[in-house]
């Protein structure tokens, strides 16, 4: 059996991740170590990209995010943007066909205003294509800062309250949820990052809450379809409290029961 299959078989199918989040890192190492510019790491890391949305489609996953680009790496040499760009252009214009067949549905998040026309043109058209589909929701996040993102919700929540839509006192952590580019999709539950980085790199700030996280030495272009099972394995074997105590979670006989803070 290939290994693929025996680590399927170890997926729990009852219990997987609504929402995988991956930071794809480690394309410019992944290029430095061969002697190649920094470019052809990308070039093979988008090939990644394509194998880990048909595995999370195949596996049922709901939502897919990929940090492809950060508001941050605007300050990457010139030539490294241009050339991302441009592959950003050719895996949506390639790969769109093959997204819409197999039921994905995409959106981009980010700064969008920042990436050039003819960028924006094909990511509406790519993503009102994929519109009706109701197959894993493959997230792009292009552009992208948590900051930024919580900064323009700010914004947004005060104007509503200018014009009156909502009171200040209808603000709560749920509705400010809705006014973020992530509205309506559930938080991640896992997040990847590659390359051994142990750091967020304004991800998704408000979202990672409780998520748990997966780092892995692996550089992104070296990433496997079943590196990525083995993320999913890890993940569903951890406890997840959400602040509360192991044996709540467990309904083990709470061993406080008794204690008071008068004894
Ligand atoms: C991730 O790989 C891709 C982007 C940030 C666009 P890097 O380009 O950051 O690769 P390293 O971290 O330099 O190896
Ligand atoms: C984070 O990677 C952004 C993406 C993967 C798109 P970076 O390589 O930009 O992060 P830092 O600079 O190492 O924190
Ligand atoms: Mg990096």
């Amino acid at each position: 059996m290939s290994l693929y299959n025996e680590l399927l078989k170890k997926v729990d199918k009852e219990n997987l991740p609504s929402h995988v989040a991956i930071i794809m890192d480690g394309n410019g190492r992944w290029a430095q170590k061969r002697k190649l510019v920094r470019v052809r790491g990308h070039e093979q890391g988008s090939k990644v990209v394509k194998r880990i949305v048909e595995t999370a489609s195949n596996l049922g996953i709901s939502v897919l995010s990929l940090y492809a680009f950060s508001k941050e790496n605007w300050n990457r040499p010139r030539e490294e943007v241009d050339a991302l760009m441009q592959l950003l252009h050719h895996y949506l214009l390639v790969e769109s066909r093959n997204l819409i067949k197999n039921g994905i549905r995409l959106s981009i998040i980010g700064d969008l205003k920042s990436l050039s026309p003819k960028l924006n043109e094909l990511i509406a058209d790519v993503c009102a294509r994929s519109k009706k589909n109701t197959g894993t929701r493959v997230v792009i996040a292009l552009s992208y800062s948590g900051r930024y993102e919580i900064t323009q919700a700010v914004k947004e929540v005060v104007r509503d309250v200018q014009r009156h839509r909502i009171s200040v006192d209808d603000v709560d952590e749920q509705m400010f949820g809705q006014y973020l580019f992530t509205r309506g999709l559930p938080d991640p539950d896992l997040l990847i990052r590659t390359s051994a980085e142990k750091r967020i790199s304004n991800f998704m700030l408000w979202q990672i809450a409780y998520t748990e996280l997966y780092i892995t030495k692996t550089l992104w272009p070296d990433f496997t379809k079943e590196e990525f099972l083995k993320a999913i394995i890890s993940y569903q074997k951890r406890e997840r409290r959400f602040g509360m105590t192991g044996d709540q979670l467990s309904r083990r006989p709470d061993s406080f029961r008794g204690y008071s803070l008068n004894e």
